[in-house]
C-alpha cells in the first residue's frame, strides 16, 4: 500500500493505476473502525483501485473543542486500510487541502434545513465543499459512504448531481455493535456507563420502525412513543428524532410511504447518530443495517 501527503503525488499514483480500471474513494477522516472497513471492503470487490482519504476537515466542524477532541490515529489507520487491501491512503495536511481560506464554498440548501444540518449550522456546508474537493483531486469512478450518516449520503448525491461530478455515489449500510450501536469514530469517547446507555438511540429507533410498519401514520405519536425508550439519565439528552421522508429528508405531515428516523444524542459530552429506514408494512426491513 502507497501513502501519499501531497494532491501531486496523488494524481501522479492515480494516473499510473487508472488504466488497471475504476477507481474507487473512500473518503474519512481517520479513527477507522470495521465501519469504514465495509466501506473498503465493498470498493475492493468493485473497483481495481481503492484510495482511502484520512482528513479531518476543519470546515466541517462547529464546535472548536469538537475538532480538537476528534481522534487522531494515523500510523493505526495506515495499518488498517492495508490490512483491509487498500491501495493507496491519501492523508494530507490541512495546509494541503486549503492553502489558503477558500473564497468559494458550497451552501448546501433545504436538504441541510433538518436532523444534524439544523443543529450544526455550516456543517453540510463543509463537508460538501471537501467531498467535492476530493472528487476534483482524486476524480473516483465510484465513491463511499456510510448509511449512518444518511443526511450527509443525500447532500453528497445532490451535490454530485447538481454540480455534474462524474462519479457513483454508493451508500453502504451501517456496521453495528453486537447491541446495535451504530459503529462510530465517536464511540471510543464512551466511558463504559455511556457505552452502556448508547444503544438506547438504535433501541428507540426499532421501537418507531414498529410502529410505523404495524400501520401508524401520524409521526408525532412515533416520535413521542420512541422518544418514551429513553431512560431519564443526567448522561443522556436527545438533541433531535424527527421522521423525514426517505428521499429528500424533509419532515412528513403523516406517513404513507418509506420514511427516514433519524435521531441524534448525546451521552455525556460525546453526540451520537443512528438513522432507520421504513415503511408501513415493511418493519424491520432496515433493522440489519
Ligand atoms: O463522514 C466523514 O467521515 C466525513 O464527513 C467526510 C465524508 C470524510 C468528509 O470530511
Amino acid at each position: 500500500m502507497q501513502t501519499v501527503s501531497t494532491k501531486s503525488d496523488l494524481r501522479a499514483a492515480l494516473d499510473a493505476r487508472r488504466p488497471s480500471g475504476a477507481v474507487a474513494l473512500v473518503p474519512t477522516m481517520g479513527a477507522l473502525h470495521d465501519g469504514h472497513g465495509r466501506l473498503i471492503d465493498q470498493a475492493r470487490t468493485e473497483c481495481a483501485t481503492v484510495v482511502v482519504t484520512i482528513f479531518v476537515n476543519p470546515l466541517q466542524f462547529d464546535r472548536a473543542a469538537d475538532l480538537e477532541q476528534y481522534p487522531r490515529q494515523l500510523d493505526r489507520d495506515l495499518d488498517f486500510c492495508a490490512d483491509r487491501g487498500a491501495d493507496l491512503v491519501f492523508a494530507p495536511s490541512v495546509d494541503e487541502v486549503y492553502p489558503r481560506r477558500p473564497a468559494c464554498t458550497i451552501t448546501v440548501g433545504a436538504l441541510a434545513a433538518h436532523l444534524c444540518g439544523r443543529h450544526r449550522p455550516g456543517h453540510f456546508d463543509g463537508v460538501a465543499t471537501v467531498v467535492l474537493k476530493l472528487f476534483q483531486m482524486a476524480q473516483p469512478d465510484r465513491a463511499y459512504f456510510g448509511e449512518k450518516d444518511r443526511q450527509q449520503l443525500a447532500i453528497i448525491r445532490r451535490m454530485v448531481a447538481d454540480f455534474d461530478v462524474p462519479v457513483d455515489v454508493i451508500g453502504v449500510p451501517t456496521v453495528r455493535a453486537w447491541d446495535g450501536l451504530a459503529l462510530s469514530s465517536r464511540n471510543q469517547h464512551l466511558d463504559a456507563r455511556g457505552r452502556a446507555l448508547a444503544p438506547r438511540l438504535y433501541q428507540a429507533l426499532l421501537a418507531a420502525d414498529r410502529l410505523i410498519g404495524a400501520g401508524e401514520h401520524d409521526p408525532q405519536v412515533v416520535i413521542d412513543a420512541a422518544r418514551a425508550l429513553l431512560p431519564p439519565d443526567d448522561q443522556l439528552r436527545l438533541e433531535y428524532l424527527e421522521v423525514v421522508t426517505a428521499d429528500d429528508l424533509q419532515p412528513v405531515a403523516r406517513i404513507d410511504g418509506p420514511v427516514v428516523v433519524a435521531g441524534a444524542m448525546w451521552v455525556g459530552t460525546t453526540r451520537l447518530i443512528d438513522n432507520i429506514l421504513s415503511a408501513p408494512r415493511l418493519a424491520g426491513a432496515d433493522r440489519t443495517s
